[in-house]
């Protein structure tokens, strides 16, 4: 079966994500910029980077590589044009819960939103893989809400798709699953949202020397 998210049209989902009911867009795009003003990365991946969310707030003075993954090619195009100005970009089209992302490794791996989507198996080595000794690892996650609500209610229905491919990842399974890693939690952040949702934004620090598959 086709990935769900390979037939939803950017402008649907950034529609949906940026709707009163929903206000994640800007909350994911501040979250990024809090996340690189502490790091101050000069390279950065973003895993799932849709329609580039967020990468206004890159200073082209620190940060000098870019890379943007993501299976759907249309959104990469996307990125493309919209920041063809960013020094150092580079877009690879992956599906990071099946395949082994090929890239020279960053200072900096941004994840939100992703491992819900993607999984937290052959995902969560992707983005562990790709970051230098000693390097940050930013992770954004969807906090479980009461009505157990996943993907909001959305007028798309491509969006509505989405529901069947999303699972809650916890906080705490995701700080545990680092630190056996070696991985220090060096801050961490919650962003509440609409209908009783919130994100939780976790940094961290990688090990000096650091376990690759
Ligand atoms: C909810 S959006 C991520 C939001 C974005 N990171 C932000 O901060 O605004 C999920 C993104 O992950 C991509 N995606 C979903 N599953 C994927 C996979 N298995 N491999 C690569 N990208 C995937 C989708 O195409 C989409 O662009």
């Amino acid at each position: 079966m086709s990935n769900p998210w390979l037939a939803v049209p950017l402008s649907d989902y950034e529609q949906h994500m940026s709707s009163v009911e929903v206000q994640q867009l800007g909350a994911l795009s501040d979250l990024f910029a809090e996340a690189i003003g502490r790091c101050r990365p000069v390279s950065i991946a973003v895993l799932g980077i849709a329609g580039g969310n967020g990468l206004d707030h890159i200073d082209t003075s620190i940060t000098a590589r870019v890379v943007g993954l993501d299976l759907n090619p249309l959104y990469l195009e996307a990125v493309r044009k919209r920041y063809s100005h960013l020094p150092g970009l580079e877009l690879q089209c992956v599906d990071l819960a099946e395949q082994h992302a090929q890239l020279e490794p960053v200072q900096f791996v941004h994840a939100a939103l992703i491992f819900e989507h993607a999984g937290a198996g052959s995902c969560f080595e992707n983005a562990i893989s790709m970051i230098v000794p000693g390097g940050n690892l930013s992770v954004v996650l969807q906090l479980p809400t009461e009505s157990g609500q996943t993907v909001g209610a959305s007028q798309f229905s491509s969006i509505q798709n989405l529901k069947s491919h999303f699972s809650v990842i916890s906080p705490a399974w995701l700080r545990e699953s680092l630190a056996v890693r070696g991985f220090r939690l060096i801050h961490e952040t919650r962003h509440a949202l609409p209908a009783g949702k919130g994100f939780w934004m976790g940094l961290f620090s990688a090990p000096e020397a650091h376990h690759r598959k």
